[in-house]
């Protein structure tokens, strides 16, 4: 997969975001056919959280994908791309109250995550005798079954009711006692280092247990997300489901219970590049340094990445005999830090040729429009031809719901 390398990129306006839909197409067909090959009902939510561009969550709404939203912010947008609210999962702590009843009457699947939901759930069974459906977040002690493996290693995760000190006992016996209201789910969503197949055993195992011990009768099962996708040398979604079925299928059927995957990073990282051009060369007694127009910021937001997948491009190889022993790739911010990469031993960059930075779709975008430049470009490429589907931001977006008396002359 990939774009493919005839694709000429040079007319792009950089920087921009490049958006591969055969390599989406693929991700997104690996994942339905490991779905249906190990637990053949089953709903995949994309985490919206994870890049919202409004194109692609129009292309998942039309593969029939639901939307995992966590925020009333989320729950409106999914609804401008045209989500129904039978297609929503609606997870998270911020849920407003008014969504929040609103996603319940109208059949989206809202796991609660915190106590102000269940008292909300409360106020909504006694208004009426309708009968409801919610599901529980469960927090459970992943270290025990997976050491070193969990985010928070032993400072344990936050969110949903805790399994081992009977706060999810506790809620689940509230939600029992509400006579209209049915507990249908658990949500298990664990954010991991290590996004191993053990993880979701340890979810599947603790499933199993959960519903054993308190007599459930649930319709569905939520692993989350948190899987690896669209790299080779990692666990494949072929993987994943069978280990999760293998479990799951010791205490519930595929035909009575649906398996819900909610995947953000494995399923869009793969399809971005960030395409820059180089602005300016120089050197100093220290290094040779080439910067672009894109920034870390762009592509490494929360500073976690520690190396990328790259394509350097040069506009004119034929005249690039020159090797270079290093040259430090650099963002056109105005941090000192903001380095992407070293390039060692490679001809000498000049202005206009390209750095294609890969696999970079994953909670990128969503955190970088507004440091000194905008929002950049985003185009689609399928096979050969390209299309832009979203325009670069400018000063005029930036000043969309400005209420303050700006006296310039914008037009
Ligand atoms: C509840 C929930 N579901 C799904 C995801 C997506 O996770 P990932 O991008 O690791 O697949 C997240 C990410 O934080 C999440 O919090």
């Amino acid at each position: 997969m990939g774009i493919q390398s005839n694709t000429s990129l040079d007319h792009l306006v950089t920087p921009c975001y490049l958006i591969d839909e055969n390599e989406l197409n693929n991700n997104v067909l690996n994942l339905k056919n490991a779905l249906n090959k190990y637990w053949n009902n089953f709903i995949i939510g994309y985490s919206v959280k994870t890049n919202s561009l409004p194109w692609l969550l129009d292309y998942f709404q039309k593969n029939n994908i639901f939307a995992e939203i966590v925020s009333d912010d989320e729950y409106e947008l999914a609804q401008a791309i045209g989500y129904e609210k039978n297609r929503l999962i609606y997870n998270g702590v911020l849920k407003s109250k008014e969504t929040f009843i609103e996603a319940i009457e109208n059949g989206s699947k809202v796991n609660i995550d915190t106590q102000r939901e269940l008292h909300w759930l409360q106020e909504l069974s006694q208004l009426n005798k309708k009968k409801y459906e919610v599901g529980l977040r469960v927090n459970f002690d992943l270290e025990i079954y997976c050491p070193d493996e969990s985010l928070m290693g032993g400072e344990g995760g936050r969110f949903g009711f805790c399994y081992e000190n009977g706060e999810l006992k506790y809620a689940i016996d509230f939600i029992n006692s509400l006579k209209n209201v049915n507990l249908t789910g658990l949500h298990f969503h664990c954010s991991t280092k290590t996004r191993s197949l053990n993880i979701f055993r340890a979810i599947s195992i603790v499933a199993c247990e959960i519903k054993r011990r308190y007599s459930l009768n649930l319709s569905y099962i939520d692993v989350g997300g948190g899987f690896f996708g669209g790299l080779k040398e990692k666990p494949q979604f072929n993987d994943y489901i069978k280990v999760i079925s293998d479990e799951l299928s010791k205490e519930f059927n595929c035909n009575d219970v649906t398996l819900i995957v909610e995947p953000g990073t494995a399923i869009v990282s793969s399809p971005f590049s960030f395409i820059t051009s180089v602005i300016d060369v120089k050197s100093t007694t220290a290094n040779n340094f080439a910067t672009i127009d894109g920034s870390n910021f762009n592509i490494n937001p929360l500073g976690k990445k520690t190396k990328f997948f790259f394509n350097v491009k040069y506009r004119d190889k034929l005249n690039r005999q020159k090797i270079i022993k290093k040259q430090i790739v650099s963002g056109y911010t105005c941090m000192e830090d903001d380095r992407l990469i070293v390039l060692e031993d490679y001809p000498k960059l000049s202005n206009g040729d390209q750095i294609i930075f890969e696999k970079i779709g994953a909670y990128t975008m969503c955190f970088t429009p507004l440091f000194i430049k905008y929002f950049p470009s985003v185009y689609v490429v399928k096979d050969k031809s390209i299309r832009l589907v979203k325009e670069k931001w400018s000063a005029k977006e930036l000043l969309v719901n400005e209420i303050s008396n700006i006296t310039g002359c914008y037009k």
